[in-house]
């Protein structure tokens, strides 16, 4: 029996999927891939409500990353390349997600990961030492202790770096030369095995940072050179979103072995009204003032399961009167002024559309009160 896990990684919790698209097409695959990149699409992008037929049966794919099929074949097409992935966008619009996905389809592990931080050090992006066995047997194979990055190198895997603006800039720089050179030497090991980890087929890297984070524009020009950039953008359709965001309130309730029990109208209205502070417009194209929080699926997501977790566990009399407070812990991150760019989207979009008629607009708007202090 295996432990329960709070995330569960996509390599194991698709794995029957992963194996039945490795096993369906037996067409070309880049060296070292597990399964063909039309493979990784559909797993990643799903099958499109069509089954996919394989050797024991037919299956359809569910789409797990929520945009367009495009972006997803680009992403496969440079990584079969061999050439580096920067996955760059707003926060929470799944670009780590995404990452994980593809490293899972190509190479069966997404777990080969660096986080960069402001304290990230070379040692974690090329290798480092057990000192015990350092000071025990001196410099040899036993003692290195291998950098995610040259595990992936060595065994034909993808090595994946989080948030890699967050590095300092010559930290950053340890990758020019492993993306280039494809081989990270170890002098200490001059002469003996292991003095040189060469990266075999199927190696390959993605990088993810965050625009609100110092920019990518500052990562040095021979760095930006060896990836292709590919922005992941907020999910551009309504219905999508909402749908997403229902999909994983209810797995996040039912995770917790409760009944979801939220009206659909409560999380389009919540998805809503994210996506018009978000855009800075509303869907009608009235104009909404930003708040400088982050309004991303990430943190609907998070509202959503709050709420769905309220009704079920403490029922109450309208899940849609939490969502002013929640709505407020979300906006009042950064700037203090955005409690009150909360309280005008109430009185100016919000209450437009109560007054035209609107039952859940007008419920949500006697809720105002929550918002005044
Ligand atoms: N397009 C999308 N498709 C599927 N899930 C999405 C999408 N956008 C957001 N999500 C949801 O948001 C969550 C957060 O995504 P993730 O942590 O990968 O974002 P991120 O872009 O890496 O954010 P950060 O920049 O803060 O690291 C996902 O687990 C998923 O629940
Ligand atoms: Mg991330």
């Amino acid at each position: 029996m295996t432990t329960a896990r709070q995330i569960d990684p996509p390599e194991h919790r698709y794995a029957d999927e992963l194996a039945f698209l490795a096993a369906a097409d037996a067409g070309a695959r880049p060296p070292g891939w597990r399964m063909t990149p039309r493979s990784v699409v559909t797993f990643i992008a799903g099958s499109g409500g069509t089954p996919v037929h394989g050797p024991d049966g037919r299956r359809v794919i569910e789409p797990k990353f929520v945009g367009e099929r495009a972006l997803v074949e680009r992403c496969v097409v440079t990584l079969a390349g061999e050439r580096g992935l920067l996955l760059v966008g707003e926060p929470g619009t799944a670009k780590s997600m995404l990452s994980e996905l593809l490293a899972a389809a190509i190479c069966g592990t997404s777990a080969l990961a660096v986080q960069g931080t402001a304290g990230t050090t070379e040692d974690q992006l090329r290798y480092g030492w057990n000192y015990a066995l350092l000071l025990a047997k001196g410099p040899t194979a036993e003692s290195l202790v291998p950098s995610p990055v040259l595990t992936a190198m060595t065994t034909g895997a993808v090595a994946r770096v989080e948030e890699i603006t967050r590095c300092l800039p010559e930290i950053q720089d340890a990758l020019v030369s492993i993306m280039s050179e494809r081989r990270i030497s170890v002098p200490e090991l001059a002469g003996q095995d292991g003095a040189v980890g060469y990266a075999v087929p199927g190696f390959c890297l993605i990088a993810t940072a965050n625009l609100r984070d110092r920019g990518v524009s500052e990562m040095s020009a021979a760095l930006k050179r060896r990836f292709n950039f590919e922005v992941v953008p907020p999910i551009a359709d309504l219905d999508a979103e909402v749908a997403l965001v229902t999909r994983q309130a209810r797995a996040a309730v039912e995770r917790g072995g409760a009944t979801y029990a939220v009206d659909e109208a409560v999380l389009e209205t919540l998805v809503t009204a994210f996506r018009d502070l978000r855009n800075g417009v509303s869907a009608e194209g009235w104009e909404v003032e930003r708040p400088s929080s982050v309004m991303s699926t990430a943190e609907a997501v998070a509202v959503a399961a709050s709420i769905g977790l309220s009704a079920a566990y403490l029922p109450g009399p309208d899940p849609l009167s939490l969502l002013p407070g929640h709505l407020l812990g979300v906006v009042r991150k950064d700037d203090p002024a955005d409690a009150g760019r909360l309280l005008a989207y109430w009185d100016g979009a919000l209450r437009r559309r109560a007054e035209a008629g609107s039952r859940m607009w007008r419920q949500l708007w006697e809720h105002r009160d929550v918002l005044r202090d």
